[in-house]
């Protein structure tokens, strides 16, 4: 099995899945190898919580039953994928568009080059075989979450590649941008909205806490929201005036709803201890019912991040307690942070 990552992430992946029980057997820059086996034998302090794959938060793609295919060329590459995908396929019928993906890490210099030659290379044979079939291949990772069936090859080397017939998107993702959003944190927003399964509708109310320069503001602001945006910093860009935006210069952990408010989204992007923001902001917003969902990035850059990721995930801690369904992913556009979505139980 062949986990991908944000690259220069990898050990605190592997580290993630070690800590879940699985036995990580080699990782190179934005990717992990776990030992076909799967798990491991639990860690001798006690069995690790169990975390479905779909949740591993740095994960961004897994090549689920990934086999290693060798070449020192790119034809003898394109040959040992097209022969491996057959096999593969034996015996099923596929009628309908199919993801067929190549990827590489753009951190190993010219790699992508030969990647792009030997997936020519692939798809020419392809047709010549399988000439239907190769007609309907899709050359983007599907958008939707959960596992999809295609053939996905990553290259992590320039002789080696894993392919897989099995995949699963757990999320990240690149976004778009936009010209008029102030931040690039307007990325880590939009991209939290696929995790959420949901985006602000039209009318409802966000409270936007450490809200400038405004990315997130403007984000659920051009959505139709109403948005209470509380930082001392100025609003800009987009969010600068915005008819939809009230900018209070107040602190975030003093303020509080009026009594009976419940804001229908809570946004939390504060660079501030995330023990701190967990304990004294998120705790009372969630135990309180102040708002119905929250998007809340939690910056692990100067605590422990896989004990930090443990007590995000922690039955005992605020969001097992207030939204059980919550999820935890390090996005494509987070850095040193980690993003929290879910719903308050009623
Ligand atoms: C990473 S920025 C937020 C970026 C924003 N999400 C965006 O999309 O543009 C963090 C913000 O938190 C604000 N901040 C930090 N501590 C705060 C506090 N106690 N109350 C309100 N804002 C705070 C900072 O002023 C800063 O503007």
């Amino acid at each position: 099995m062949i986990v991908t990552c944000q690259a220069g992430f990898q050990d605190l992946l592997a580290g993630e899945l070690a800590a879940l029980g699985h036995a990580v057997a080699e990782e190179g820059p934005g990717w992990v190898r776990l030992e076909p086996a799967g798990r491991a034998a639990p860690a001798a302090d006690g069995t690790p919580t169990p975390v479905a794959a779909g949740d591993w938060a740095f994960a961004h793609v897994t090549l689920t039953d990934a086999r290693e295919i060798k070449g020192s060329s790119v034809n003898a590459l394109a040959q040992g994928l097209v022969e491996a995908m057959l096999a593969a396929v034996r015996g099923e019928r596929i009628e309908s568009a199919w993801p067929c993906v190549f990827h590489c890490p753009a951190e190993i210099v010219g790699l992508g080059r030969r990647v792009a030659s030997v997936e020519r290379a692939f798809h020419e044979l392809l047709r010549k075989r399988l000439s239907r079939v190769s007609k309907l291949a899709v050359s983007d990772l599907p958008r939707a979450l959960g596992e999809h069936r295609g053939w996905m090859v990553y290259f992590v080397d320039f002789d080696r590649a894993f392919a897989a017939r099995t995949l699963q998107i757990h999320g990240p993702r690149r976004m778009a941008d936009d010209d008029r959003a102030p931040s690039r944190s307007y990325l880590k927003v939009e991209e939290a909205y696929v995790l959420a399964g949901r985006e602000p509708q039209p009318g409802e109310t966000v409270v936007d806490l450490g809200a400038a320069p405004g990315g997130w503001s403007y984000s659920a602001a051009k959505r139709g929201a109403q948005v209470l945006a509380l930082d001392n910093g100025p609003l800009k860009g987009g969010a600068l005036g915005h008819p939809q935006i009230e900018h209070r210069r107040v602190d975030a952990f003093g303020f509080q709803p009026e009594p009976g408010q419940c804001f229908d989204w809570l946004f939390c992007d504060l660079v501030e201890d995330p023990h701190h923001v967990l304990s004294n902001l998120v705790e009372p917003w969630l135990s309180r019912h102040w708002c119905r969902r929250f998007i809340v990035n939690l910056k692990f850059g100067r605590v422990a991040p896989q004990a930090f990721l443990a007590e995000v995930r922690s039955p005992q801690g605020v969001f097992a307690r207030y939204a059980p369904g919550f999820r935890v992913s390090h996005l494509y556009h987070d850095r040193e942070e980690l993003t929290v979505v879910g719903e308050v139980k009623p």
